[in-house]
């Protein structure tokens, strides 16, 4: 029989932080995890780029037999995954369901805040969607939202240069931009897959009474209850505790570097994408 494992899609390393969490959520269900390192980041790239790039992955989840795919990248989940689920779902096949970590974090980050202001750090890309500032208003229309792009928090983190004096320069000033737009807010989203690997830095630089909020944990809770909310769909993502791990890029640098997102050792595979 084949196995139907759940998706889990990141431009490179930092979905491995949700599907860490997710797994622990739900450790019964097989999954397959991409990242997609070769054209890594997405974070500066244009809507276009960054919907061609995940369209095309959602599609080998798709042929590698998964009925649901988590883009657990907030950059695609801002730039394609409307597009996708509206334009392209319904020809590709309509029972197939593609899911985003922003909808479910901005869900319940309102419950967080005591002074109704939220801070947002992502990628120059979330930031530039507006889709937390948009997302936040529908279920917390009181709480205001600033915003901070921090472009260089990525390639730091991928390139296991966070713990060095250079990341403390950029973690600080980014902090440092995000609280000068506004006194009281007392709550930060790291609203990057990537960012948690930064989350005792960012603490470090912080007043204290701010709260840092890392998405891994919500997006598992906002799945599990999906996925008891469609029982079919549930029914057809396969259960045997299995993991793979796919990247498009070097295997020995995946499974190098992965290991300290995903917190345990990864035997990755190579997949050619894009270059046909
Ligand atoms: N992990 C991605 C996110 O959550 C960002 C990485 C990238 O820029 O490719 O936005």
């Amino acid at each position: 029989m084949q196995l139907k494992p759940i998706g889990v899609f990141d431009s490179g390393y930092g979905g491995l932080t949700i599907l860490k969490e997710i797994v622990q959520e739900l450790p019964q269900y097989d999954y397959l995890y991409m990242g997609d390192n070769a054209r890594a980041p997405y974070g500066p790239r244009s809507f276009a780029t960054v919907y061609h790039y995940t369209l095309e992955c959602v599609q080998w989840f798709f042929a590698q037999g998964c009925e649901l795919v988590i883009l657990a990248c907030n950059t695609a989940s801002a730039k394609a995954l409307r597009t996708i689920q509206q334009k392209d779902l319904p020809g590709i096949d309509p029972d197939k369901r593609v899911l985003g970590v922003i909808r479910p974090t901005t869900e319940v980050i309102g419950h967080y805040s005591q002074t109704g202001k939220v801070g947002i750090l992502g990628t120059s890309g979330t930031v530039q969607s507006e889709s937390y500032p948009i997302e936040i208003a529908k279920f917390f229309p009181q709480v205001e939202v600033y915003q901070e792009a921090c472009p260089m928090w990525v390639p730091l983190i991928e390139n296991n240069e966070y713990d060095t004096p250079g990341a403390d320069y950029f973690v600080q000033q980014h902090l440092q931009h995000l609280l000068n737009q506004s006194e009281g807010i007392d709550t930060l989203l790291l609203a990057c897959t990537h960012y948690p690997l930064l989350i005792n830095k960012i603490r470090q630089f912080l007043p204290s009474g701010i709260t840092v909020v890392s998405q891994g944990e919500i997006v598992a809770q906002s799945l599990k209850k999906y996925l008891e909310k469609h029982p079919d769909l549930a029914r057809k993502c396969s259960r045997n505790g299995r993991l793979g791990f796919y990247t498009t890029d070097s295997t020995t640098d995946f499974d190098t570097h992965a290991t300290r997102f995903f917190g345990q050792p990864i035997a990755s595979k190579h997949l050619d994408l894009g270059r046909k």
